[in-house]
């Protein structure tokens, strides 16, 4: 029997909702994607792997992995119709505007055979999602540079392919370094779900009037780009571009404190770690390795970024505040040093953070504790009055 989902439009709101995926205990600084920590799995597991265990809830056998990652392989690449969606952009278009548009276009190709009331279907269109995200991505930044589409290939792991989308060129050979596509991979799993997050809930909502999925993560992505969110790595960036030599530093945590000066330490908090965000700790460790790796310790950018993190970590202010640096502001140090423009950090956190969108709608779909429905509000604008004519106001 499947799931029967209707739209209740009696249906009251909850502000929260019953989720059995992530758990968050921002003052411990704990994270567990279905129960397992985020340290033991950005150690052991691999992105493809933490997919499938956000998806259906445990670890996968070596079948069940095997014939997951297949189906997903076999799904990387994008209907060539859709190619023409990219050419309606203009060439300046952030990569993250192309992928609201792209993303929310796969519903005109892939949802008027999907009916998600069957689990089934629901699951296909999970799939389709983790395995086209990467492609769309990539060829969201091809198009922004110019160069020509590249397709993904079966050979190569879900990581390798994407950065082999990104940097691979037709006139010449490109290599993926493993270390390269170690970090991105567990850039991928660190990023893949967190909870309620701003995003997710756009995702749980939209889903919950029964929209298509491909148009509810189309909604996550735009919601995910604001700076205050997932856009914060790209912020971040630009941030340390401008404070641009150690020496300035001080000029801008004055301003962070000053509470008369909107400007925030991108990169820095978190609505709900009021410890080190355990993220963030993982994702150090990868900068280091992978500026150690392509010996970029000396870029004047990430050396501000080094001492900045130190000030912070010891400054009154962020320490009373609880602020710490978080998942973004490592994040946006390894994609630079990658070599990926600013404006691509963004859809690199929406690619990895499908799985979690999608994880977050499944649930919702079958569970009617999961939708959020139709948020309260406390009014607080005028009482009842009567209308008044222009000559009487
Ligand atoms: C993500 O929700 C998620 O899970 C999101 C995310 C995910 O995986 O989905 O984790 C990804 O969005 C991480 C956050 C990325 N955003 C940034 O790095 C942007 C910079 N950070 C700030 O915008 C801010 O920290 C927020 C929005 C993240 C949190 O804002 P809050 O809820 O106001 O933070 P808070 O309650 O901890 O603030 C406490 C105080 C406030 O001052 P007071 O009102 O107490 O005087 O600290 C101040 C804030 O004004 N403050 C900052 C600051 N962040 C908070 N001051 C200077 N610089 C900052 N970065």
């Amino acid at each position: 029997q499947a799931d029967v989902f209707t739209y209740d439009p009696g249906f009251t709101s909850t502000a929260a909702c019953d989720s059995a995926i992530t758990y968050i205990d921002g003052d411990k600084g704990e994270l567990l994607y279905r129960g397992y920590p985020i340290e033991q799995l950005a150690d052991k597991s691999h992105y493809l792997e933490v997919c499938y265990l956000l998806l259906n809830g445990e670890l996968p056998n070596k079948e069940q992995m095997a014939d997951f990652e297949g189906r997903i392989t076999r799904h990387t690449m994008l209907h060539e119709q859709i190619h023409n969606f990219f050419r309606g952009f203009r060439r300046d278009s952030h990569p993250m505007a192309t992928m609201v548009g792209v993303v929310g276009a796969m519903s005109a190709f892939y949802h008027d055979s999907l009916d998600i009331n069957d689990p089934w279907q629901r699951e296909v269109a999970a799939m389709r999602m983790i395995a086209k995200l990467p492609t769309i991505a990539a060829m969201a930044y091809k198009y922004s540079i110019g160069q020509p589409f590249v397709y993904p290939r079966n050979d190569l792991d879900y990581a390798s392919n994407f950065l082999h989308m990104c940097f691979s060129v037709p006139a010449e050979t490109y290599t993926v370094q493993p270390a390269l596509a170690k970090a991105m991979d567990r850039i991928m799993m660190l990023h893949a779900d967190h909870e309620q997050n701003a995003s997710t809930s756009t995702v749980r909502l939209a889903g919950s009037s029964g929209a298509n999925p491909f148009a509810c993560i189309a909604a996550g992505i735009a919601c995910l780009w604001g700076p205050a969110h997932g856009g914060a790595n790209q912020a971040c960036l630009e941030m340390l571009r401008e404070i641009g030599t150690v020496d300035r530093i001080p000029e801008f945590i004055a301003r962070a404190k000053d509470k008369n000066d909107p400007f925030k330490l991108m990169g820095f908090g978190h609505r709900v770690y009021k410890n080190f965000d355990p993220r963030a700790k993982v994702m150090k460790e990868s900068a280091d390795e992978v500026l150690d790796l392509l010996g970029v310790h000396n870029n004047p950018l990430l050396q501000v970024a080094k001492e900045l993190e130190q000030i912070a970590l010891h400054d009154e202010y962020f320490i009373a505040k609880k602020l710490y640096p978080n998942v973004d502001f490592y994040s946006g140090i390894i994609l630079e040093a990658m070599g990926f423009p600013t404006s691509m950090f963004t859809p690199i956190f929406a690619l990895s953070r499908t799985v979690g969108w999608i994880s977050q709608w499944k649930e919702m779909i079958s569970d009617p504790a999961g939708k959020i429905g139709r948020p309260r509000q406390l009014y607080t604008g005028s009482e009842g009055r009567d209308y008044l004519d222009v000559e009487n106001r």
